[in-house]
């Protein structure tokens, strides 16, 4: 390495010996050399205090009165300015000791000081937890990445993606890259269509995942492949998505779902490791209908200990109205308990029944135990009671039923459930997986008015339901499955079609010509025809991942450059407007 001498270039003659927030008690004594940022500074007259943060956290650095020439230098520092400070590390007294630090032990006693250079007012200040709306935040992401927090989930992102490469390598999976620049196929989201200089008039695609590479790499006979995907999706977005996302693509040949699972269930504990939990498996498996039927969502949250009842067979016994309209119209009723739920107030009641309607539910009645029984619904004593038992409620408990089509009132129920147990108390519960299995292979679309795939075209149908795939398609099941994690979806995949005959008939029930399906995928069905092993696989959502071993509510937490939730990048201004003679080119013209 050459050494720059300090006459050539004043600041990389400074050469960093330890990072300010590694240290700790036993640098006592040692002579460091520190370069950061300047988290605050505080001149108490006599004594001058600077905190110098970098990657690693902050300490202390004191300007003692003995040399005014370096006190004068600090108390001119400001927030955000580069500095290095030269200087010995000590003890602080017991008295002056910060707990909440880790370096809060020692401070620096400054021998050498420089401003290396400046920083203008920064518009926060950078410290956790932050006070800054989001979205100065993400105009001036460089600076909310300052933050400790922020550096520990993009480290932790580092470490989390390193263990994922290395676990699965040990595991004999390759990582391909697959291309950016593809052919748009929409399905589900829309794509980013990138124009073609060189043939006028046609597009590229961002890939909205790598599906059709990876069965082609299966077709090239590499059997295990994953790759760290970025994949772009032009969908609305939520807290959880984001319209560039990272993957965790995998894909093997000769395998069933049981060797999906238990190769998913085996990382999933090794990356678990990197934030010190013990991951137990295998995960619990519902199929998607006991998971429907159970919480009202293909995603439950199993740290919830709720259930839903199915109470059709006693409410077809009750006098209630609303019960029997509902019942003789080919609706169920569904209840749901919430314990200790009896005290809620009649605002609270009426709240949770507007919420039921908005999500759809016709309604939302309610019964509770106090000096017999009190419904909303009009019941007789011995209609409440026996509700009350089919309900397996406790007497301080609440209990909540929906007559209606069964699929909205679970679905409504669903949502109350997820929201009964405060996020503090879910905390504890610590990570709870499992596997949803068996998702139905279609669903209706209303948008579309017609049969769309519930996962993609690509995905088995179960062989006990191949019978039914022209005359009932929507009683078909599915080789599909998805991992959820706290009632997050953290993955999903598929057992895959391998057989081009029953590729085509999937096409047809899906309703794309022979000749669409060709223009659509008519490479991917040549090579289908040339020896495709069986295959299957998954894609798990690495930010989504990141997200809970972060503990965090948004992935944009740990996106080191996030879009906001309107796909804007605020930082860069983008998408932005281009010149006339880009678009001129690429032979386009705005509407
Ligand atoms: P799917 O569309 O279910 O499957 O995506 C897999 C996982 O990716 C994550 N994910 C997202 N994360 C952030 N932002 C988004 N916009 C976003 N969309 C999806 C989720 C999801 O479970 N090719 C198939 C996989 C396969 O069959 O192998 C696929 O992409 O965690």
């Amino acid at each position: 390495m050459i050494e720059i001498s300090s006459g050539q270039d004043k600041n990389s003659s400074w050469k960093r010996t330890h990072y300010a927030g590694s240290l700790r008690r036993e640098h006592a004594g040692t002579r460091v050399t520190l370069l950061g940022w300047v988290q605050r500074q505080r001149d108490m007259g006599s004594l001058v205090f600077l905190d110098l943060r970098d990657r690693e956290g902050a300490v202390q650095v004191v300007f003692s009165s003995d040399r005014p020439d370096l006190q004068a230098e600090a108390k001119k520092a400001r927030m955000e300015n580069v500095v290095v400070v030269r200087g010995a590390v000590r003890l602080r007294g017991e008295k002056s000791v910060n707990t909440s630090l880790p370096t809060g032990e020692v401070e620096v006693e400054a021998e050498e000081f420089a401003v290396l250079n400046a920083s203008r007012v920064p518009p926060f200040v950078v410290a956790d937890p932050p006070q800054a709306s989001e979205e100065l935040r993400f105009k001036h992401r460089y600076l909310d990445l300052r933050r400790p927090r922020m550096q520990r989930n993009i480290r932790l992102r580092h470490e989390a993606a390193l263990r994922v490469r290395n676990h699965l390598a040990g595991e004999g999976f390759l990582e391909v890259e697959t291309p950016f620049l593809g052919k748009s196929t929409p399905e589900g989201a829309r794509d980013y269509l990138v124009p073609s200089r060189v043939y006028k008039g046609r597009f590229y695609a961002l890939p909205q995942s790598p599906q059709l590479y990876k069965q082609l790499l299966m077709i090239s006979g590499f059997d295990r492949y994953f790759q760290m995907a970025r994949c772009f999706r032009d969908e609305d977005l939520r807290a959880d998505r984001q319209p560039e996302f990272t993957q965790i693509d995998i894909e093997m040949s000769f395998v069933d779902r049981e060797d999906v699972y238990s190769q998913v269930e085996g990382l999933m504990k090794a990356l678990f490791e990197v934030v010190g939990e013990k991951i137990k498996a295998s995960f619990p498996r519902l199929t998607y209908a006991e998971s429907m039927e159970k919480y009202g969502t293909d995603k439950p949250d199993l740290r919830i200990p709720l259930e839903i009842r199915d109470l059709t067979a006693a409410g077809r016994g009750l006098a209630s109205e609303v019960v029997k309209r509902s019942l003789e119209a080919g609706g169920a009723l569904k209840g749901l308990v919430l314990p200790g739920g009896g005290a809620l107030s009649r605002g609270r009641l009426d709240k949770l029944d507007q919420k039921a309607r908005e999500l759809g539910a016709p309604g939302l009645a309610w019964i509770k135990k106090s000096e017999g029984f009190k419904s909303s619904l009009k019941l007789s004593d011995a209609d409440a009671a026996s509700v009350w038992a089919a309900l397996g409620a406790g007497d301080t408990d609440l209990g909540l039923l929906i007559a209606g089509p069964a699929e909205k009132a679970l679905r409504a129920l669903g949502e109350i459930r997820r929201e009964a147990v405060p996020v503090q108390d879910l905390k504890k519960e610590g990570f709870r997986f499992c596997w949803v299995t068996d998702f139905p292979l279609f669903e209706w679309s209303e948008e579309e008015g017609r049969l769309v795939s519930m996962h993609h075209p690509f995905t088995s149908p179960h062989e006990d339901d191949l019978g039914f795939l022209e005359a009932e398609p929507a009683r078909v099941r599915a080789k599909a499955y998805d991992l959820v994690l706290n009632g997050v979806e953290a993955g999903g995949g598929s057992i895959r079609i391998h057989d081009p005959d029953l590729q085509q008939r999937v096409f047809d029930v899906l309703g794309l010509s022979r000749a669409e399906a060709e223009e659509k995928f008519g490479y991917f069905l040549e090579a289908l025809a040339y020896g495709t092993p069986p295959h299957g696989g998954i894609a798990l959502g690495f930010d989504r991942l990141v997200m809970i071993l972060a503990g965090e509510e948004s992935i944009r937490e740990v996106i080191p450059f996030p879009k906001t939730t309107s796909a804007l990048c605020l930082l860069s201004g983008s998408p932005s407007p281009v010149s006339a003679r880009q678009l001129d080119e690429l032979g386009l013209k705005l509407k």
